[in-house]
C-alpha cells in the first residue's frame, strides 16, 4: 500500500501545460503535410487534430510512463512514449469526427471549429477518420522500429485494439445510438460509459505502463483506475452538456437532451450525478493507492477530471 502522495496545484498545471505543448508540437510534425497528395484527405485530419483540444488521453499516458519509470530514459525512449501518447489521440480525433457525422450526433461545432464534415464534406470527413484510425495503429507499431521491445509493442496493440474496438469504444457508440429515446436503467448506462469513453482512457494509462515495462500488477491497477476515470469523464461530460459554456467547450451544449440521448443528469439529476462523479474520482484515488510507488500526478489529474469546467 502506497502512502498518499501530493502534488501541489501549481505543479500539476505546469505538468498539463508543458506535457500539452510536447503532443501539440509532436502531431503537428508527425501528421502527414498538407501538400502531399491527396491534399485534401491530409488537410481534413490536420484540421481536426489540431484544432486544440485538451489532449487528456496522451498525457494521462505520458503521466503514467513517468510515474512508472519512463521520464528519466534516454531522449530515444521518450521519443517512443510520446509516440504512442500520440497515438491515443489520433483514435480519439478520429472518433470525434464521426461521432459528430449526421448519420450520428450531427454536430456542427467541434473545438471551436465547425465540424469535419461541415468543413470537407461528409465522404472526407468519413475517410479522414478511417486514416487517422489506421495511423493510430502504425504509429504505436513504429515503437518497435524505435526500439522497444517487440513483445511491449505486441502487447499494446492487442490492448489498444481490444480497447476501441466492438467490445470497447465501437460497442460502446453502438449502444448510445440505440439507447437514445428510451428509458435506460443505471447498469446499462453504466456499461455504455464504460465502453464508448472508459475503455480508451483506461487503455491511455495502461499503455504508459506497458511502454516502460511496469510490472503486471501496476498495468492492473491503471487498468482499476482507468475504468474509474473514464466514468468520471464521462459523467462530467454529460454534466457539462447541460452546465457548462458553448464557447469554453467548444461544441455545443443541450445536444443530449435535443437528441435524447441516454446520460447521468437525465437518469440521477445533477446532484446525484455529481455525487456519483466523486465516487468515480475516490475509486481511482483507491486504486492508485495500491500501486508499487506513489502518483501524485495521477491523484491531481482525478481531481482535475472531477473539476474541470471544459
Ligand atoms: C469528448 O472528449 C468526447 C468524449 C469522449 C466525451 P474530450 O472532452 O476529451 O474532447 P477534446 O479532445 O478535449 O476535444
Ligand atoms: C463521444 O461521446 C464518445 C466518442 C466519441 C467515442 P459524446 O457524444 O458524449 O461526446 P461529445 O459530447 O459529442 O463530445
Ligand atoms: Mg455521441
Ligand atoms: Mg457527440
Ligand atoms: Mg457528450
Amino acid at each position: 500500500m502506497t502512502p498518499a502522495a501530493v502534488c501541489s496545484p501549481e505543479a500539476f498545471a505546469a505538468h498539463l501545460e508543458a506535457h500539452h505543448r510536447l503532443v501539440d508540437e509532436a502531431l503537428r510534425r508527425w501528421l502527414p503535410p498538407p501538400d502531399e497528395t491527396p491534399a485534401r484527405l491530409h488537410e481534413s485530419m490536420r484540421y481536426s487534430v489540431l484544432a486544440g483540444g485538451k489532449r487528456i488521453r496522451p498525457i494521462l499516458c505520458l503521466t503514467a510512463a513517468a510515474g512508472f519509470g519512463g521520464a528519466g530514459l534516454a531522449a530515444r525512449v521518450d521519443e517512443v512514449i510520446l509516440k504512442i501518447a500520440c497515438a491515443l489521440e489520433l483514435l480519439h480525433t478520429y472518433s470525434l469526427i464521426h461521432d459528430d457525422l449526421p448519420a450520428l450526433d450531427n454536430d456542427d461545432l467541434r473545438r471551436g471549429r465547425p465540424t469535419n464534415h461541415k468543413v470537407f464534406g461528409e465522404a472526407l470527413a468519413i475517410l479522414a477518420g478511417d486514416a487517422l484510425l489506421t495511423l493510430s495503429f502504425q504509429w504505436i507499431a513504429d515503437a518497435a522500429a524505435l526500439g522497444s521491445p517487440a513483445d511491449r509493442v505486441v502487447a499494446m496493440l492487442a490492448c489498444f485494439a481490444r480497447a476501441v474496438g466492438h467490445v470497447g469504444m465501437i460497442g460502446g457508440q453502438v449502444l448510445d445510438i440505440e439507447a437514445e429515446k428510451r428509458p435506460i436503467d443505471l447498469g446499462h448506462l453504466r456499461e455504455i460509459h464504460r465502453r464508448k469513453t472508459g475503455a480508451l482512457i483506461g487503455v491511455s494509462l495502461e499503455m504508459g505502463a506497458l511502454a516502460v515495462g511496469a510490472p503486471a500488477a501496476d498495468v492492473q491497477v491503471m487498468t482499476e483506475c482507468g475504468a474509474a476515470l473514464g466514468l468520471l469523464f464521462q459523467i462530467v461530460d454529460d454534466l457539462l452538456d447541460v452546465t457548462g459554456d458553448t464557447v469554453a467547450l467548444g461544441k455545443e451544449t443541450g445536444r443530449d437532451v435535443r437528441l435524447g440521448k441516454a446520460t447521468y443528469p437525465v437518469l440521477m439529476g445533477l446532484e446525484g450525478s455529481r455525487s456519483l462523479a466523486r465516487e468515480a474520482r475516490d475509486q481511482a484515488i483507491g486504486a492508485l493507492a495500491r500501486a508499487s510507488r506513489p502518483l501524485p500526478l495521477l491523484v491531481a489529474f482525478a481531481d482535475h477530471l472531477l473539476a474541470r469546467t471544459t
